[in-house]
């Protein structure tokens, strides 16, 4: 028997209306504490693998706990040990603070439940989307069709995407059956994201066949083994399938050759990938906005919301012009993907166009931050890191005692020198004890890396929280433990 209309909760599993109001009341202030305790908690406390696991560890319940206990855990033992990565002065790997108002969007999607698969599911929510995407598409000019991509979990994800079309239209003009990849091949620099060489593991790519080229100086992909590399396999009667630069590398920030590699992909008929997963935003600044020409070039470009956005995780995008090889790709015919729909907006659905079946709504967050932040302000935001990253520069050249190994976008590298010390393994060493006592202390987090043997520390900033005083005390922590633990 269905419950009345004014009856007691449909379910055991709904709450009653104040008893979801006063946990949900709850639930805010433990996300504002979050947010607080960004500028005062360490920004990672440490704690064994074995220690956390005790907190959490037990039999899958039978009868379940109150509401009010699992709120209380999330307080005492979840959030306690998640790295705040909206710290001021978090500079580890490309984590974003998150947009309050993403968050909020988040809880919203959660609470409609739209698994947005099609029109006909998902109505407003295929549209914000929609409206989303075409927005990403405008924001960094890519210029494509009138639904140029689709939002994914992240940038992994729309590379794999971009090149899945990238591959499918390959085939076809190689003249080869679906699915026969072993004449394919992918060209990118060895310092490219390791998702874009994980997609041609995937999608059938002989791996010797994804050619990893040599960098320049400033660790972009050389032309001139791109030319060498794409003359040689099409004597040995191969099909390059795309040529994937990076518009901003997640270690350095380096940003390949754009123009040049579109010119020389357009000469040669093929198709171009640009990973903007982290940088591509920046074209809205004064200093990037070089890199637009490329970008309308492209035939595929993956951004990520969830980077310099500031969108909560997940956010992806992968945008791509060829709206026929995202359809050849992806689409499966079947009972339940059979769209009955005319109406051209009606009829629309993503699984002709991705992976994906039942997707979140995540378009709900990027449209709100697009639309309640505006370009401006996002471009500010991208402005101030960027400021923020100059700034760690000049610090880094005034001091004798650092090296500065490179920096572009909001990415700076660098090491400490101690003095007496000039042989790379105890360079190496003493920068990895400084880089581990900082983030052991808990004061800032930095993540490391490796440029040509040399172990550099790597302050990336994609963070609308930091202000140069972070950066001021980034520079005298590792001063000071330069000059004290060493
Ligand atoms: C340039 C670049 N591409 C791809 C990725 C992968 O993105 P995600 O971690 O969202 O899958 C990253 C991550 O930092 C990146 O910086």
């Amino acid at each position: 028997m269905p419950d009345s209309p004014t009856g007691p909760p449909h379910s055991s599993f709904d709450l009653a209306d104040d008893d979801f109001r006063r946990l949900g009341h709850e639930v805010i202030e433990l996300m504002l504490e979050a947010l607080a305790a960004e500028s005062a908690d360490p920004v990672l406390r440490q704690a064994s693998g074995a220690e956390i696991r005790a907190l959490l560890d037990e039999p899958l319940p039978e009868e379940g706990t109150s509401a009010d206990e699992v709120v209380a855990l999330w307080r005492d033992a979840v959030l306690p040990y998640c790295r705040r990565n909206g710290h001021p002065r978090f500079f580890g790997y490309v984590c974003t603070s998150a947009d309050p108002l993403g968050m909020l969007a988040d809880a919203m999607a959660s609470a409609v439940n739209q698994p947005v698969t099609a029109w006909r599911s998902a109505p407003s929510a295929t549209e914000v989307e929609r409206l989303a995407v075409r927005w990403l598409d405008q924001l960094v000019g890519f210029g494509g069709p009138a639904d140029p991509g689709i939002l994914v979990s992240g940038g992994s994800a729309a590379n794999f995407h971009c090149l899945a079309c990238a591959v499918t239209r390959a085939e076809s003009r190689a003249g080869l059956p679906p699915g026969s990849r072993a004449r394919l091949t992918l060209y990118m620099s060895r310092e490219a994201h390791v998702s874009m060489r994980k997609a041609g593991q995937v999608l059938g790519l002989p791996p010797d066949q994804v050619r990893l080229l040599g960098v320049d100086e400033r660790r972009r992909l050389r032309m001139d083994e791109l030319a060498d590399a794409v003359a040689r396999d099409r004597e040995l009667g191969l099909f390059p399938a795309a040529v994937c630069v990076s518009a901003g590398t997640a270690n350095t920030g380096a940003i390949d050759p754009l123009t040049e590699v579109a010119r020389f992909c357009e000469d040669q008929g093929v198709w171009l990938h640009i990973d903007g997963a982290y940088g591509a935003p920046a074209v809205l600044t004064e200093s990037y906005s070089w890199m637009a020409e490329a970008f309308s070039q492209a035939d595929s470009m993956s951004l990520d919301p969830h980077k310099w956005l500031f969108a909560p995780a997940d956010a992806g995008c992968a945008l791509v012009r060829d709206e026929e090889a995202a359809r050849k790709a992806f689409t499966v015919a079947s009972e339940y993907t059979t769209v009955t729909q005319t109406d051209p907006i009606e009829r629309y659905a993503f699984f002709d166009y991705g992976l994906e079946m039942s997707r979140r709504f995540r378009g709900l967050k990027v449209w709100t931050i697009l639309k309640a932040r505006g370009v401006g302000r996002i471009r500010a935001a991208i402005q101030h890191d960027i400021d923020l990253r100059r700034r760690l520069d000049e610090r880094i050249d005034a001091e004798p005692r650092l090296e500065s190994l490179g920096s572009e976008l909001s990415i700076a590298c660098f090491r400490y020198l101690p003095e007496g010390v000039g042989q790379i393994d105890q360079l190496n060493r003493a920068n990895r004890t400084i880089l581990e006592t900082l983030v052991r202390e808990g004061h800032l987090y930095m993540s490391p890396t490796e440029l040509d043997g040399r172990y550099a520390l790597r302050a990336c900033i994609v963070n609308f929280r930091t202000r140069p005083a972070d950066i001021d005390f980034l520079v005298e922590e590792v001063l000071r433990l330069g000059s004290t633990h060493l």
